[in-house]
């Protein structure tokens, strides 16, 4: 992970009694072991939380993996990126996220646990489609002014490193932060709120 200046001595590493844990590792798309399950079992298992191991995520890359039906983005964002969000805000619908849905416990300008892995709904708050990681700076398509984010190619909402929308966008509001917390320095658990740090 890139230092950031976080202080780790904070951190609480939370260990998670869970009953029914789908596990998903860097690169993964998809929740193999669901299909394998009884209809009652995968029912259950549809609901539960996912481990997700982040040693491999690269500074700067992404992973989607699926996690109740949905697709939960996983970025490991560099120091550069996180150094841009104050600058964004005077641009930005609601950069304290007080309309947007996320865990109290979040930091409410990067919007994560720990400064420099951002877990994220990959779900366009206007009508549902799924943002696409634009994270270089100023490409053609976007203009001279992007610093890179996620941009929902459907109607043109454009959001922040930390999915916060910006003015103007059709979307009203930040994409969404779900329940999750670090079981250890490489593995989140998705789903479920451990206890607050
Ligand atoms: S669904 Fe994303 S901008 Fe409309």
């Amino acid at each position: 992970m890139a230092d950031t200046g976080v202080d780790k001595k904070r951190r609480r590493f939370l260990i998670g009694a869970t009953s029914a844990v789908g596990a998903v590792g860097v690169g993964a798309i998809a929740i193999p072991f669901i299909g394998s399950l009884t209809p009652s079992a995968r029912a259950l298992a549809a609901g539960a939380p996912v481990e997700v191991d982040i040693s491999k995520l690269e500074s700067g890359a992404m992973i989607s993996i699926e996690w109740q039906g949905k697709v939960v983005f996983v970025v490991n964002r560099t120091s550069d990126m996180l150094s841009k969000l104050p600058s964004i805000v005077p641009q930005l619908k609601d950069p304290k996220s007080e309309l947007s849905l996320q865990p109290e416990y979040v930091d409410k300008e990067s919007r994560s646990r720990e400064a420099e892995i951002l877990v994220m709904l990959g779900k366009c708050t206007h009508l549902g489609c799924a943002p696409q990681y634009r994270p270089e700076v100023a490409p053609a398509d976007l203009g001279a002014d992007w610093q890179g984010g996620f941009y929902c190619p459907c109607h043109g909402s454009r959001f922040d490193l930390a999915g916060r929308v910006f003015k103007g966008a059709p979307a009203g509001t930040n994409m969404e932060i779900p329940p999750y917390y670090f079981i250890s320095d490489s593995l989140l658990l998705i789903g479920e709120n451990g206890v607050a740090a």
